[in-house]
C-alpha cells in the first residue's frame, strides 16, 4: 500500500463510467414529469459532484464477468438515485446536521427540509421505476430491484443503528463499528456489485467473489471516510470534518486510531485484491478502483 499515491492513479480512467451514467440519469429525468420545484431539488442533489462510485461499480462489475456496459447502465443510474436519496436525508438536521455537502450547500438548505425530505422519497422510488421501465429483460431487472430494496434496507438499518445507538447493544466496539459499517455503507456498495454481476449475467461462483470484494471495499470504504473526517478539511472534502466524534459516533480513528485505521485499510485493500484472483484481465478496472478507493482525498 505505501506504493500506492493517488496522483499516480490514472483517475480519468477510473472514474470513465461516470459521465455515460450522468448523461443516462439527466435524460431519465428530462422525460419524466414532475413538478417544477422537485425536479430543480432532485437535479440539485444528483448532479452535484460526487464521485459516482456505486454507478462505476455496477458498470465494472458488469464488464468484469464479460457483460457490457449498457446492459448496466440502468441498475447504475438506479444506485446513484439510492445513494443520493441517502445523503440528503443524513444530513438532515434530525440525522446528522450538515451544510455543506460536495462543496455545495446541502439539499435542505439551499432549498427546505421539507423538499430535502420529499426530494430524497422521490429519488428513492424514482429509482426503483427506472429500473422497472428501461431494464431489457424482466427477470433479470427483478433480480436487480431484490438486490436494490435489500441494499436499501439493510443502510437504512446502519442509519439506524448510527444515529440511534442503542443498537446492536452488546457488542465489542469494533464488532458493533462493523456491523454499522457493513449496513450503512457497506450494504450499497454489496448491492452495487452484485447488481453489476447480475446484469453481466454472472455465474454464482463470481457473484459471491464479487460480493466479498464489495464486502472489503465496503468496510474500507467507510473507514478512509471516518479517517478523512479526522484528517481533511472542508475545502479538500467538500463537507464538514470533525463532526463524528462530536455526536459520539462510533469510528474506526475512535477505536483503532490513525494508525491501526490506515492499517485497517491496508488490510482490507489487501483482501478486496485477493478477492478478484480467479478474475482475468476485464477486473483490472476494479482494482485500480480499489487502489483508488484506498487512497483517495475525498
Ligand atoms: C459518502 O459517500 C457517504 C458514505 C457512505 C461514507 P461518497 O463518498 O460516495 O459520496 P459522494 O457521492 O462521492 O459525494
Ligand atoms: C453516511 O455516513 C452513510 C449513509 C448511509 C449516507 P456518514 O454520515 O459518515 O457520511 P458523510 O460523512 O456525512 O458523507
Ligand atoms: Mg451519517
Ligand atoms: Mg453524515
Ligand atoms: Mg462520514
Amino acid at each position: 500500500m505505501t506504493t500506492l499515491d493517488v496522483n499516480r492513479l490514472d483517475l480519468e480512467q477510473i472514474t470513465l463510467p461516470a459521465r455515460n451514467v450522468q448523461a443516462y440519469l439527466s435524460a431519465f429525468l428530462r422525460h419524466r414529469p414532475l413538478s417544477e420545484n422537485l425536479k430543480r431539488a432532485v437535479e440539485y442533489a444528483l448532479f452535484g459532484g460526487g464521485k459516482l462510485i456505486r454507478p462505476i461499480l455496477v458498470i465494472r462489475c458488469c464488464e468484469a464477468v464479460g457483460g457490457r456496459p449498457e446492459q448496466a447502465l440502468p441498475a447504475a443510474a438506479a444506485i446513484e438515485m439510492v445513494h443520493t436519496f441517502s445523503l440528503v436525508h443524513d444530513d438532515l438536521p434530525a440525522m446528522d446536521d450538515d451544510d455543506l455537502r460536495r462543496g455545495r450547500p446541502t439539499l435542505h438548505k439551499q432549498e427546505s427540509e421539507a423538499m430535502a425530505v420529499l426530494a430524497g422519497d422521490a429519488m428513492l422510488s424514482l429509482s426503483f421505476e427506472l429500473i422497472a421501465t428501461r431494464m431489457k429483460s424482466a427477470d433479470t431487472a427483478l433480480e436487480v430491484i431484490r438486490e436494490l430494496s435489500v441494499g436499501t434496507n439493510d443502510m437504512i438499518v446502519g442509519q439506524v443503528q448510527d444515529t440511534l445507538p442503542t443498537d446492536p447493544g452488546d457488542l465489542d466496539p469494533i464488532d458493533r463499528l462493523e456491523e454499522i459499517h457493513k449496513n450503512k455503507t457497506g450494504a450499497l456498495l454489496r448491492a452495487a456489485c452484485r447488481m453489476g454481476g447480475i446484469c453481466g449475467g454472472a455465474p454464482a461462483a463470481q457473484l459471491a467473489a464479487l460480493t466479498r470484494y464489495a464486502q472489503a471495499i465496503g468496510l474500507m470504504f467507510q473507514a478512509v471516510d471516518d479517517l478523512l473526517d479526522v484528517t481533511s478539511t472542508p475545502d479538500e472534502l467538500g463537507k464538514a470534518v470533525h463532526k463524528d466524534s462530536g455526536r459520539g459516533k462510533l469510528t474506526y480513528p475512535g477505536v483503532l486510531g490513525i494508525e491501526g485505521t490506515r492499517e485497517q485499510i491496508t488490510g482490507l485493500h489487501a483482501q478486496a485484491h485477493a478477492e478478484l484472483e480467479d478474475f482475468d484481465k476485464r477486473a483490472d478496472p476494479l482494482r485500480d478502483l480499489c487502489d483508488y478507493l484506498a487512497v483517495r482525498q475525498k
